[in-house]
């Protein structure tokens, strides 16, 4: 009966529901107590993000306090790099860092295709654990990084300002930089295939930094291979909602729908209305309210959530920040924001 199936799933399914699903990009992560606190007896992120115990207990930890829509994956886009060859580490305020980036054609000739029940049968372990313990009650996300934010990640070998490292191969050495990113597609969808197989129900590809290309350079560099990633994935699991979330998408809204994604995760760059008015009807969208909003006052919270909710009707709608929850945030602000988007219609209401 699809009645009992998890809201999120129905809803990014397309099914009118009788209120949008919330649930928060980095639910799992610094801004709570739990969290900081498992983190101080296991100060290794790949441990954290590897063993599925913790791995496991992570995810659960803003259900079990929460009681969120969806709960996803703990895990980073990173994750399947070893698999391919390379290796990398989660340096404390630092963040990622990649031993040896990536600089030449026998580099990339050597990286293995992806082969996750081999090299990362922890996630699988992890998704059938989460289907199991939430049931119905809320949905199981998994997620990737896009080709293009994973290049970026191992041809600077680090976070980066600028890009320019990955700029400069981009436009010096063009057809290095697309055997990278094809070969992060394919091993990319085979990931996606894996996760939802193991008990993932909705899948987000993020392209982080795919908002630093110009339009023209987005569709050299990053449209063409999100698509091929949803394209691969569609082909075997069409039935699985694809979300797409990009930081400072503004610029590329239009062609992000173009990818073969179900749902457009937005930014707060953009006003909800304007956004929707830009996709095409069938589109779903997601997120948009600015993560520091959550430093604001409960009221202010419940405000742009209402605005935000009044917004996107009439179109499939999942309720979440425009990107990660800041380390630092109260958790009680958290919270307000769970809570208050649960009882959204009890204040808009639903009709209008
Ligand atoms: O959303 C979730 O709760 C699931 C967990 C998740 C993490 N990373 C855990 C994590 C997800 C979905 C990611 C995705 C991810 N990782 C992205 C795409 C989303 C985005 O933020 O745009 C990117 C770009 C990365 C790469 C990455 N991993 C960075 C840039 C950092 C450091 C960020 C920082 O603020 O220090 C990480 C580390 C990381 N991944 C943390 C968490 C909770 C923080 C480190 C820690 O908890 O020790």
């Amino acid at each position: 009966m699809s009645d009992s199936l998890p809201l999120l799933l129905r809803a990014a399914r397309g099914e009118s529901v009788e209120r949008p699903p919330v649930w928060m990009m980095r639910q799992a992560g610094r801004y709570m107590k739990v969290y900081r606190d498992l983190r101080d007896r296991h100060p290794s992120f790949r441990e954290r993000s590897e063993n599925p115990d913790l791995s496991y207990d992570i995810s659960m930890q803003p259900f079990e306090a929460f009681q969120p829509d969806g709960v996803i994956l703990f895990s980073d886009i990173l994750t399947p790099l070893p698999g391919m060859g390379i290796d990398f580490d989660i340096v404390e305020s630092k963040g990622p860092l990649i031993q040896d980036p990536i600089k030449s054609l026998a580099q990339v000739e050597a990286l293995r295709p992806l082969q996750p029940e081999e090299s990362m049968p922890f996630v699988g372990e992890v998704l059938s654990r989460l289907r199991e313990s939430v049931g119905n009650k809320a949905a199981v996300l998994g997620f990737v990084g896009a080709p293009w934010t994973l290049g970026a990640y191992v041809v600077e070998g680090k976070s980066s300002k600028n890009y320019a490292v990955i700029k400069a191969m981009a436009f010096q050495q063009p057809e290095l930089l697309h055997r990278l990113l094809d070969h992060f597609a394919e091993s990319i969808a085979t990931y996606l295939r894996y996760q939802i197989d193991s008990g993932a129900q909705v899948v987000q590809m993020f392209d982080s930094w795919a908002g630093q290309l110009s339009p023209l350079d987005y569709d050299t560099f990053a449209a063409p291979y999100q698509k091929k990633v949803v394209d691969l994935v569609k082909a075997t699991h069409p039935d699985t909602p694809m979300i797409l979330y990009i930081s400072g998408s503004a610029g590329v809204l239009e062609r992000m729908s173009q990818t073969g994604v179900d749902i457009i995760s937005l930014d707060w760059t953009v006003d909800m209305a304007e956004g929707c008015a830009r996709l095409p009807k069938h589109m779903g969208v997601q997120g948009n309210v600015d993560p520091g909003l959550l430093f604001g006052t409960p009221e202010a919270i419940r405000d742009r959530i209402d605005d935000t909710v009044r917004k996107a009707r009439g179109r499939r709608h999942i309720l979440n920040l425009g990107h990660g929850i800041l380390p630092g945030t109260p958790e009680e602000n958290g919270r307000a924001f769970f809570e208050a988007g649960k009882t959204v219609m009890d204040r808009i209401g639903t009709a209008g």
